[in-house]
């Protein structure tokens, strides 16, 4: 196994202590299905990933899908990848940094690794809309990836509330392996692989009670992707702005398929990826050398 260090004293990781950044305690608790870290990103890391959004969001690529409501962005798939239009340094550094691609590392106990997607959801007040009860492997079954050892790195750029439409997860329900899936392209603009509601009530029926999933801007949540999920439309007057950075094993690459989705959201560069440093803001420019005074 990929050893992580030894212990440290407390469960809390925070963005000063950055690699390994999971203690045995918390790789344990992922047995749950899911790993939250508070305060991994720092305010500025965040306010800069909103300004990266707000620049993004406005960019006219099939890579974003809009609320049928109206032309506010839903989600903005890619960001990470040099050559997609919506690209964005700053989350590929992020993607790369040890603070994200370390915890994969670890709770994939992997070393080779690459992003399947990474996807932007901007459940935006008033308008953003619901997640209906899914696993993310009920897609990404279909995209070819023969086994559900994949995780995901959540990044909150907005407090996640009840009243914005946190995400709830159904704690353990991973260990259900894949449900059988069904497409809805009826409730929202966004097509998912949900869970049928007779099968997801039987479930529910034996299931603890669903979490929300609450945290501050900064804050990261890994989960596993047969965990059932959900999230309420976005009810308040705040946004709830998340980022999701999907992670796999090279060795687990999807296999060819007939119609594969997009690239935008079925990478199919598998090779492992390099770790990058820790800083994930842009360094501020060198000072250019003096001009030279005039002879
Ligand atoms: C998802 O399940 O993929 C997204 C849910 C959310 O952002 O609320
Ligand atoms: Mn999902």
């Amino acid at each position: 196994m990929f050893a992580p260090s030894a212990p440290r004293a407390s469960a809390r990781v925070t963005a000063r202590s950055h690699f390994p950044t999971i203690i045995p305690q918390q790789l344990h608790a992922y047995h749950g299905g899911y790993l939250i870290l508070p305060d991994l990103f720092t305010p500025g890391e965040v306010a800069a990933m909103k300004a990266e959004l707000q620049r993004i969001q406005a960019i006219d690529t099939d890579h974003l899908v809009r609320e049928r409501s109206g032309g506010t962005a839903k989600t903005i798939y890619r960001v990470h990848d040099a050559a997609s239009p919506t690209a964005s340094t700053l989350f590929r550094a992020a993607a790369l940094s040890p603070r994200l691609l370390g915890s994969a590392r670890q709770l994939l106990d992997d070393r080779a690794l690459y992003i399947h997607h990474t996807k932007c959801n901007l459940k935006s007040a008033i308008d953003g809309s619901v997640w209906q009860w899914h696993q993310d492997y009920g897609a990404w079954k279909r995209d070819g990836i023969a086994e559900p050892h994949m995780t995901t790195a959540l990044v909150m750029l907005d407090e996640a509330t009840e009243m914005n439409g946190c995400l709830y997860f159904i704690p353990g329900s991973q260990r259900h392996g894949y449900i059988e899936s069904e497409m809805d392209d009826r409730t929202t603009a966004y097509r998912l692989w949900v869970v049928p509601k007779p099968d997801l009530l039987r479930l529910m029926e034996h299931s603890p009670e669903p979490v929300p999933i609450l945290g501050k801007p900064g804050t990261v949540v890994f989960f596993h992707c047969n965990i059932l999920h959900a999230s309420g439309h976005n009810l308040s007057r705040h946004d709830r702005w998340h980022v999701y950075t999907v992670y796999n094993r090279s060795s687990n690459a999807p296999r060819e398929v007939p119609a594969p989705r997009p690239e935008y959201v079925r990478s199919v560069q598998s090779q492992a990826l390099v770790m990058g440093g820790d800083e994930v803001l842009p360094q501020a420019e060198a000072p250019a050398p003096a001009a030279k005074a005039a002879l």
